[in-house]
Formats: C-alpha cells, sequence, structure tokens
C-alpha cells in the first residue's frame, strides 16, 4: 500500500484538517471527563476518568506538536459555538447515556476511523497517531466495562430497555455531528480511505459493540 508523503498538497491540506478535528475532539473529552469526575458513581469510575484526562492531555499535547512540524493550518474545524452545543449535550447526559454517546461513538467509532487513514499516512502523522490510539483501546474498554456494570445493576426490565435504546442514541449523535458541518468524509477521501470502505468499517464495529453489550 502506498503511503502519502507531507509533501503531498492535498494530502497534506486533508490530513492536516483531520488532525486538527482530532486534536479539538480530544480536547473535548478532556474537559467532558475531568466535568464528569465529581458526580461519577464510584472511585473506580473516577479513577478511570482521571487517568483519561491525562490521556487526553498527553494527546493533545502530541498532536500539537506535530502539527507544528507538519506546518498545519490549526484554525478550529468545529467553532466555539458548535463546541459549547455539544458541552451542553453531554453535560445534559445521566451516567448511562454519557457512556453511550462518549464511549461507543466518539471513542470507539472516532479511533476505528483514526485507525483506517493510519496504513495510508506519511511516517510523522502515523508516528504522532501511535501513543493516542495506543490509549484509546484503553479508554473503550473503561467505557465498556463501566457501561456493562451500570447496565447489570439495572433491574432486567429497565436494563433491556436502556439497550434497546442504544442503537438510537447512536444514530442521535451521528445526527449531532452532522450538523457540525464539518466535511469530515470529504477529508479521509482527500488522505486515501473511500468513504463508502469508511462506513462499513464504522457500520461493523458498531454492530460489534451493541451485540457484545448485549451478550
Ligand atoms: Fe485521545
Ligand atoms: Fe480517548
Amino acid at each position: 500500500m502506498k503511503t502519502h508523503s507531507i509533501e503531498d498538497a492535498q494530502y497534506a491540506h486533508a490530513m492536516g484538517h483531520l488532525l486538527v478535528l482530532y486534536t479539538q475532539v480530544d480536547q473535548f473529552i478532556m474537559e467532558a471527563c475531568a466535568e464528569r469526575m465529581a458526580s461519577a458513581p464510584d472511585l473506580v469510575a473516577k479513577m478511570g476518568l482521571a487517568k483519561q484526562v491525562g490521556d487526553e492531555c498527553r494527546h493533545v499535547m502530541i498532536q500539537k506538536n506535530w502539527m507544528r512540524e507538519f506546518g498545519v493550518d490549526e484554525t478550529p474545524v468545529i467553532d466555539r459555538q458548535a463546541m459549547e452545543r455539544l458541552h451542553r449535550h453531554f453535560r445534559s447526559l445521566d451516567w448511562v447515556d454519557f457512556l453511550t454517546d462518549l464511549y461507543l461513538v466518539v471513542e470507539a467509532l472516532g479511533s476505528q476511523a483514526v485507525e483506517q487513514v493510519v496504513p495510508l499516512a506519511d511516517p510523522g502523522t502515523r508516528e504522532s497517531l501511535r501513543v493516542p490510539l495506543q490509549d484509546e483501546l484503553d479508554h473503550v474498554a473503561f467505557g465498556l466495562s463501566e457501561l456493562r456494570k451500570a447496565l447489570d445493576a439495572m433491574d432486567p426490565v429497565q436494563r433491556r430497555s436502556r439497550l434497546e435504546r442504544i442503537p438510537t442514541r447512536i444514530d442521535a449523535v451521528f445526527a449531532m455531528l452532522q450538523e457540525l458541518d464539518v466535511p469530515v468524509l470529504d477529508w479521509f477521501e482527500q488522505v486515501g480511505t473511500g468513504s463508502r470502505q469508511l462506513c462499513d468499517v464504522l457500520d461493523r464495529r458498531r454492530e460489534e459493540l451493541v451485540t457484545g453489550l448485549a451478550a
């Protein structure tokens, strides 16, 4: 498979935007997890969030250093009002919905999308994603284990109704992200990840996550 070089202007432009987006999302997650810490249900959950805040902070620093070296235009791709809307959304959620929206969609499906660009990326970008993507596996594992714990603590009727709502929640988060009007699929195409292929990978991952939770 041919990897890209940062000399390729269209690639550099699109990858630059994807890196800015990834960094903004990591910073968003860092803030959202920090805000949740005080109200998390137990010490294990609080410690998981605390570790994640540290990890996301490191990711933001790694990405910012690489973007500077890469010469990326760091203008945010999600504007401040939209970021604030996202924060309001996550603040309004109870613990189970927070876990669903943040870990199933933003962390699990988001990092799955980032994984797709790694084999095609230039060596510097690939290296900048190595540590963050490794940590994202821990974050997804934490979110899934907390979600399972919360679901298992419910009575069977409540548990089933929460589980049944998960696919609708995932769709709603995707719809909310689409409203941000960020041409993320175009950027994926421009770095060599076909949108059809990307959507198939995300559909499969989504199916696996939902089935895994119900098991
Ligand atoms: Fe991250
Ligand atoms: Fe993460």
